[in-house]
């Protein structure tokens, strides 16, 4: 890995991922089960250059966004443990990790198959922005917030429209695979938030609506970004992307929030929403 400070001090290394095998590997045996079977060699039906090129920058780019969904759940699961969270959360947070890097993993592989990832500058230490409160409960409440409620309640949605507009049997079978998992963590958010109701303040819940705000305006261009492609390798075409995305906020994002009393303040939700 090659590493540099750039002008503001970050250290910046290329985007790489490794195995060590071996007994390591085994333990990751089950949850890699089926994946000899994915139809690692129909990749690309008919794509032309242009194509190839949009889908191994976009694999690229979700093998590392999945990678920091990994740091996340990590920090998560440490939050938890601070706070004296239940212990299935806590285990839950912890497993999601396992399925992050998993995922990171396939969707590596999913960029090989497409003709080889492409050189990606990361700065691995600002995986997770930390949290800003100081209180563990509160801490853990900011991340999930960010991460489940938002997050995965829009990865879910807009990875069924990439399934569905992908040609490619390889990218059918990866997204499925993928989606499954992301149910599950998109699930966590409202659980903790049940559990956590009690503990919080309305003045927790103001700052958690927030939170949940600039989580909603940072990933609508995060998501925007790859959508040169036609649809076919998993590169979700503008409008479709910006159709999906409007409906899932509503739905997956601020009436599930409001159901807990957190607010998403609407000055977000407008500068999120396209036209
Ligand atoms: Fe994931
Ligand atoms: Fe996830």
């Amino acid at each position: 890995v090659r590493r540099h400070a750039t002008e503001e001090g970050d250290a910046v290394s290329l985007f790489e991922l490794s195995l060590v095998g071996g007994p390591w590997a085994r333990r990751l045996a089950r949850r890699r089960a089926g994946w000899d079977a994915l139809p690692w060699g129909e990749g690309a039906p008919e794509a032309d250059a242009a194509e190839m090129t949009a889908a191994r920058v976009a694999w690229t780019r979700s093998a590392f966004s999945e990678y920091a969904s990994a740091a996340c759940f990590a920090e998560i699961a440490a939050c938890l443990l601070a706070a004296g969270a239940p212990l299935d959360f806590v285990a839950a947070a912890g497993d999601f990790v396992v399925d992050e890097v998993l995922h990171a993993e396939l969707s590596a592989r999913v960029a090989t198959a497409f003709g080889g990832a492409v050189a990606l500058e990361v700065d691995l230490g600002r995986l997770v922005r930390p949290p800003v409160s100081a209180a563990p409960l509160l801490r853990a409440a900011e991340l999930v917030v960010r991460t489940s409620c938002v997050g995965e309640a829009l990865t879910v949605p807009i990875l069924k429209a990439t399934k569905a507009a992908a040609r490619s049997p390889l990218v059918k079978a990866v997204v499925t695979r993928i989606v499954r998992d992301e149910v599950g963590h998109a699930q966590l958010g409202p659980w903790f938030l049940d559990w956590a109701t009690p503990l919080l303040t309305d003045a927790d819940r103001a700052h958690l609506g927030r939170v949940a705000g600039a989580a909603v305006r940072a990933f609508a261009p995060i998501f925007s970004a790859p959508c040169a492609g036609g649809g076919a390798l998993g590169v979700l075409e503008c409008a479709r992307y910006d159709a999906t995305f409007a409906a899932a906020l509503d739905r997956n994002v601020v009436r599930p929030l409001a159901a807990r009393g957190i607010a998403v303040p609407e000055a977000d939700v407008a500068a999120a929403t396209p036209g």
